[in-house]
């Protein structure tokens, strides 16, 4: 399995690029499915989750055309098999994202059951039960769902808890609904207002996406769309940041969204870092000082937000002071605390909590990535440490970060693949 072999202790310090957000392009793939007509989506990142929603597509007998470093175009006129098999499914979650544009679309989807992960039970629960509000029979037998429905109907639907993925799933299905639909208790992350922005560039009536209150007046039919570019990668921004917050330099990142990153900038600046925002850029800068570090509690959108967990655990455990970290999004999403415990980080968990005692140094070790986020946690202390870390299992860490070696080689850091 691949590795990834880090020299700490370099600070990182130029400007880099933010590419499109994984959590937006997948779902509007998904929703492609929708539309009468090609679309064609600008700005998707060469991630391989996005390699797994274009072949879940491919499946189903759609046309997926790569046409630029970051363009596809989807054709989903010549649809003919409404079904996600589980050996897709397996490999990742965000392909339960196909269940509503697909009942919708062909009034009927067979979609396998997302099976365990690392970080929590996540169960689809809610993305079931609302399908079943929209009028749709649904059965769940032998590890998939199959839902059918001649025509959906628009409901109100009260939303037991907050899901993202749950959210766009019945926004979608709902695009086609006869009559209007209410999501109450909707998510409201940028990735929700994205998807609700290119539903209506398909002809969709979406409103209140960002809100917890979403409105969809449903629609006969959708069509294609010219050229829709995905919002920045907020995780991607964030982990970018730190990774010069950690090692004392500095940072621009372009193309970004700083208004999407709110919460993880004011704990930047209560960590001690300068931050300057223009319309589409965020500037970092330690100035030389010793990170303070920040107690917070994941929370979903607007507060701070479960995928940098990871990231400002690495960034606390070499901070001066004690944090206190709760997570609140995910029952089991400290996988990557034992690891940093091996690089010297003093670091106990007690429940959904971790308390950090700030170290003064790390040191390089060998260590095992788990899950996507908890792989950037570990990248982030390894730029840090003293000496080498090897990082077993890098391949989670493709799943989201567009080109990582190239954006961290440019900024100064000693990386590089190892088979
Ligand atoms: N939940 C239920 N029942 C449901 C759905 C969710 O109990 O039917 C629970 C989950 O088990 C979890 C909580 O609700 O405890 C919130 O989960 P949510 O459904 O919001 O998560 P998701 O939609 O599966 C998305 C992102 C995750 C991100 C979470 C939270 C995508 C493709 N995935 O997952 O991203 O952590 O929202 O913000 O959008 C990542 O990119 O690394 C990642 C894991």
């Amino acid at each position: 399995m691949e590795k990834l072999r880090i020299e700490g202790g370099k600070k990182l310090s130029g400007r880099i690029r933010i590419s499109g957000a994984k959590n937006t392009v997948l779902p509007i793939l998904a929703a492609s499915l929708l539309a009468e007509s090609p679309v064609s989506i600008h700005r998707v990142p060469q991630l391989q989750d996005v390699s797994t929603m274009m072949k879940l597509l491919a499946t189903m007998g759609v046309g997926v055309v790569i046409e630029s470093a970051n363009g596809i175009a989807v054709d989903a006129t010549t649809i003919s098999e409404p079904f996600a098999p589980y050996e897709l499914v397996k490999t990742m979650r965000a392909s339960i994202l196909v269940l509503g544009p697909l009942l919708a679309r062909t009034g009927e989807a067979k979609v396998s059951l997302p099976g365990g992960c690392a970080i929590g039970a996540r169960p689809v629960n809610l993305h079931v039960d609302g399908m079943r509000a929209l009028g749709a029979e649904v059965k769940v037998e032998e590890g998939y769902i199959y839902a059918k429905a001649k025509q959906l109907i628009g409901a109100h639907i009260l939303l037991d808890s907050i899901t993202v993925t749950g959210t766009q799933n019945l926004m979608m299905a709902a695009t086609l609904a006869k009559g209007k639909t209410t999501l109450e208790n909707a998510a409201r992350e940028p990735e929700v207002v994205d998807l609700a922005n290119f539903l209506n560039a398909m002809g969709a009536k979406v409103s209140g996406a960002g809100s917890s209150i979403i409105e969809i007046e449903g629609v006969p039919s959708l069509h294609g769309v010219d050229e829709y570019k995905v919002i920045a990668d907020r995780i991607e921004s964030g982990t970018y940041l730190i990774a010069a917050a950690i090692t004392g330099g500095e940072i621009e990142l372009l193309d970004t969204d700083p208004k999407l990153l709110e919460a993880v900038l004011l704990k930047l600046e209560e960590a001690g870092a300068k931050i300057i925002t223009g319309d589409s850029s965020i500037y970092l800068s330690m100035e030389g000082r010793r990170a303070q570090a920040v107690s917070f509690t994941t929370a979903p959108h607007p507060a701070f937000p479960t995928d940098m967990q990871a990231q400002f655990m690495a960034f606390n455990s070499i901070a001066d002071g004690v944090a206190i970290v709760s997570e609140t999004i995910f029952e089991n999403r400290f996988m990557h605390v034992p690891e940093l415990i091996r690089m010297g980080a003093d670091l106990q968990i007690d429940g959904h909590t971790v308390i950090v005692k700030g170290v003064d140094k790390l040191t390089g070790a060998k260590v095992m990535a788990t899950d996507l986020r908890a792989s950037a946690g570990l990248v982030l202390a390894a730029l840090a440490a003293e000496g080498e870390t090897i990082i077993d299992r890098i391949y989670h860490i493709d799943r989201g970060y567009e080109t990582i070696e190239e954006k961290l080689m440019q900024l100064g850091a000693d990386i590089e693949r190892q088979p």
